[in-house]
């Protein structure tokens, strides 16, 4: 919470945190300090050390998290606290330096670019500066760098570049002989660490950057691919950007005969998959919200979370990707797949996170 929280504000916050808890210990939440991690959401205190302006709308935070944060691998996020006007939001954003840079100093970056039409982004510059605080999750995802590989591509769209930046600057620590093509493309904007890109190629013998405007040379295209990346056959991919730019990349690689085990890429924000595995049927099965006494028609398509916000019961969410676990329902019958561990759960009570969970059959919730 922020140390400038008027008294109009701090009432409004105060007033929510006491009113939107479900544990008893979730009471005591508003009153614990900063620095001590808040065990039911497994949060970290952690303070900001400094701010980079990288562009005219784009910052990197230099943050030190606290004593009993366990640490990242190249290419994960986290899931961010920020209080503003009274009320708690959460966001993701991946980790933008090498985890050899955290053993070394203590300190994480985080490189965040605003999003004009955002409620949380364009109020960071001013809310987070050097000394104030804020909570952090765990780091957590599957877009992660192997330890070692020999080929790579790395493919990055705007700010899609920060995860990749974590899994080069980590190679370069390990072993600077990799072999890496990295194609950055931009919209009619500079390139982020454009002077990092340069130095690399001079200290990594094997490293090439080609910097792509899509205004000037048009969007990703398998020709375009393949002139960059002659070898693309040989080489890991690893990308992260837009979901469009993604998506089109996705299939050209296919289309080239790249192997769909060589290739990696970001993907939170998705929407809920349901593999063909999970057992989900199509036909519609029912929803029961005991507390509120409301029931929905689930088809699989949707998250519990999200049935749960059309049925309106008013469910306590965050980062709506699994990670901070504010979701957190007690389930008291019914089969639910968790669409981030890909398990199915039993059929009796237990607690699950709403917002990582398809219904398979008649599911009962206390909310
Ligand atoms: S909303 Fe964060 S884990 Fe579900």
């Amino acid at each position: 919470m922020s140390r400038s929280l008027s008294a109009k504000s701090m009432s409004s916050w105060l007033s929510q945190a006491l009113t939107n808890q479900r544990r008893w210990g979730d009471y005591l939440a508003p009153f614990r300090p900063w620095w001590q991690p808040q065990k039911s959401a497994n949060l970290h205190g952690t303070r900001v050390v400094s701010v980079r302006a990288e562009s005219d709308r784009v910052h990197t935070y230099v943050l030190q998290p606290d004593r009993r944060w366990p640490g990242f691998v190249a290419g994960q996020h986290v899931a961010v606290q920020v209080e503003l006007n009274g009320r708690l939001y959460w966001r993701t954003f991946s980790l933008s330096q090498a985890p050899s840079h955290w053993q070394q100093t203590g300190l994480i970056e985080l490189t965040i670019q605003t999003q004009p039409q955002g409620t949380v982004t364009p109020q960071l510059p001013t809310l987070l500066t050097a000394g104030s605080r804020l909570r952090i999750t765990p780091a957590h995802g599957r877009f992660t760098a192997p330890k070692t590989t020999a080929k790579a591509l790395m493919i990055a769209g705007g700010s899609g570049i920060t995860p990749i930046r974590s899994m080069l600057q980590q190679w370069v620590h390990q072993n600077p002989t990799h072999d890496i093509t990295l194609l950055y493309y931009n919209a009619g904007r500079e390139p982020l660490f454009k002077a990092e890109w340069s130095a690399l190629e001079q200290s990594m013998p094997h490293f090439r950057a080609v910097m792509i405007d899509t205004e000037t040379s048009g969007l990703i295209q398998p020709q375009q691919l393949l002139s960059h990346c002659p070898d693309l056959s040989q080489r890991e991919v690893f990308m992260c950007g837009p979901a469009g730019m993604m998506q089109a990349a996705h299939e050209q690689l296919l289309g080239l005969g790249l192997d769909p085990a060589q290739l990696h890429q970001e993907s939170f924000g998705q929407a809920a998959v349901i593999p063909a595995n999970a057992g989900h049927d199509g036909e519609p099965v029912s929803v029961h919200f005991s507390q509120s006494n409301k029931s929905i028609n689930s088809t699989g398509s949707h998250t519990l979370l999200q049935l749960a916000e059309q049925a309106d019961t008013l469910p306590n969410s965050g980062c709506r990707a699994g990670i901070c676990h504010q979701c957190k329902c007690r389930k008291t019958k019914g089969l639910v797949y968790n669409t981030l561990t890909q398990q199915h759960s039993d059929t009796g009570p237990e607690d699950i996170q709403l917002c990582v969970s398809i219904p398979l059959g008649p599911v009962s919730l206390e909310l």
